[in-house]
């Protein structure tokens, strides 16, 4: 492989052909059919060490919660698991896969700005270890469940920290107008905290926010930052209440292309960190753990998607249109905000780029394109590309699109691969429907 781009995505290359993390792409793609996702296990392992090294060996009293919605597999959460990472959760369907995978109920949040009874009585029921509140009729709901189940919750409020975010405004949450969080109105706010203070089931810890994902600039952090400080403060002075938790959120950006700009973690959390010391001594506050929830930078780059390609459709004087079997069915992100991807043709690791191309998916949709102007060596039918830094949001929001079946997901790790999500059949594609 040329070296920038090893570099950059982190794949090796043996006669002619990709290698992720020691397995050759070509047999994988032969051996288990495309579309294909492949997880590097070693690169996953490299973020959890790098939150380690950064962010919780760094500074006491801390913990990373993994966004499971960018990937939620069993197998996945076994990993964050045995990384001794605490885990996110957004919905009924994670929680469930997460208690398929004897994920610890203390170290699970569930997070979601319209949790339905029904799966907030299996949190409870489970006994994650917090709730983030989202919305204004929460609180009542989690306490007759409590009430009905004879248990207790630990509470979070979830707040619209109002700051600008720089990101696309499709993944922009912290901003005032957002379906996310609670307004920061004292009006609104104080009476939710009051109802939780005024429970027997429930125990307040503290507030989240998230103003968004996919970042390479850290003063939207900074700025919310300084919000839910102001709000622990004057939590303390209306009730005398230290709070216990903050919880700052995910959002760390990675890198798609060779024109994004991946920051490390440090870049991110030292300055918050330094920020609620330096805000607890001056108002004599205990520091309260502060907890991260990356999703995207522990997974996105350590995951490539497999396509096969198969029509070559050249309009003269105008673009090369190359065709894969799979595309926004696999990986929405380039249809619904616009993400931009590279990749290289597996087989042809080695060969001059001759052409400009563009990538195009098999759905029936003109925005199913999923590289634009996309530089590779000749290529015929039958040849494998590789997208890179497929990992998060590319599985999880996979769809069944003109009935393609989900693909299959492989771990590999120092040669060695594991098929830990096996292909959707087209009979359990349609095994719910039923004939009239
Ligand atoms: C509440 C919450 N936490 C964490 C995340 C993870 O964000 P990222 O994958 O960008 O780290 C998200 C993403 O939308 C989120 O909504």
């Amino acid at each position: 492989m040329k070296k920038g781009r090893e570099k950059m995505f982190l794949g090796t290359s043996k006669n002619g052909h990709l290698y992720w993390d020691g397995c050759d792409m070509v047999k994988l793609a032969e051996k288990y059919g495309t579309p294909l996702y492949v997880y590097s296990e070693n690169l996953i392992l490299k973020e959890c060490q790098a939150l380690k090294e950064q962010f919780l060996d760094k500074y006491p009293h801390t913990r990373v919660a993994y966004a499971s919605k960018a990937f939620n597999t069993i197998a996945m959460l076994q990993l964050i698991n045995q990384e001794n990472l605490s885990l996110d959760v957004v919905s009924g369907g994670e929680l469930y896969t997460a208690i398929a995978a004897d994920f610890p109920a203390e170290k699970i949040e569930f997070n979601g700005n319209n949790k339905s009874v029904a799966e907030l009585e299996m949190a409870i029921d489970y006994g994650v270890g917090r709730i983030i509140v989202d919305s204004l009729q929460e609180v009542d709901l989690i306490q007759s469940i409590c009430r009905k189940l004879h248990k207790k919750a630990q509470i979070m409020f979830r707040i619209t920290p109002e700051v600008n975010v720089k990101t696309h405004a499709f993944i922009s949450t912290g901003q005032k107008d957002s379906k996310f969080g609670i307004p920061l109105v004292p009006e609104i706010l104080y009476p939710q905290i009051e109802k939780v203070f005024a429970s027997e089931e429930l125990e307040f810890y503290g507030f989240h926010f998230h103003v968004g994902s996919q970042l390479s600039d850290n003063s939207a952090h900074i700025a919310a930052c300084k919000v839910a400080l102001n709000l622990m403060l004057e939590v303390k002075k209306r009730y005398d209440y230290q709070i216990k938790e903050l919880n700052y959120g995910g959002g760390f950006g990675v890198c798609y292309t060779k024109k994004d700009v991946r920051k490390p973690y440090h870049y991110f959390l030292d300055p918050v960190m330094a920020l609620t010391k330096e805000f607890c001594q001056k108002n004599n506050l205990v520091v309260p753990e502060i907890v991260i929830e990356p999703g995207r930078s522990i997974v996105a780059e350590a995951g490539i998607t497999l396509h096969t390609i198969g029509a070559i459709k050249e309009l003269p004087g105008l673009r090369k249109y190359v065709s894969i079997d799979g595309g926004m069915t696999d990986n929405i992100r380039p249809g619904l905000y616009e993400a931009e991807y590279t990749g290289i043709v597996a087989n042809k690791v080695d060969e001059k780029l001759s052409q400009k191309v563009t990538i195009s998916g098999k759905a029936c949709e003109s925005t199913d394109l999923l590289v634009k102007d996309l530089s590779l060596p000749e290529v015929v039918a039958g040849d494998i590309f590789a997208t890179f830094t497929t990992g998060a949001y590319g599985y999880s929001m996979a769809s069944n699109y003109n009935k393609l079946p989900l693909p299959a997901v492989v771990f590999v790790k120092d040669g060695h691969e594991q098929v830990v999500v096996k292909r959707q059949t087209y009979a359990q594609m349609i095994q719910n429907e039923v004939k009239r």
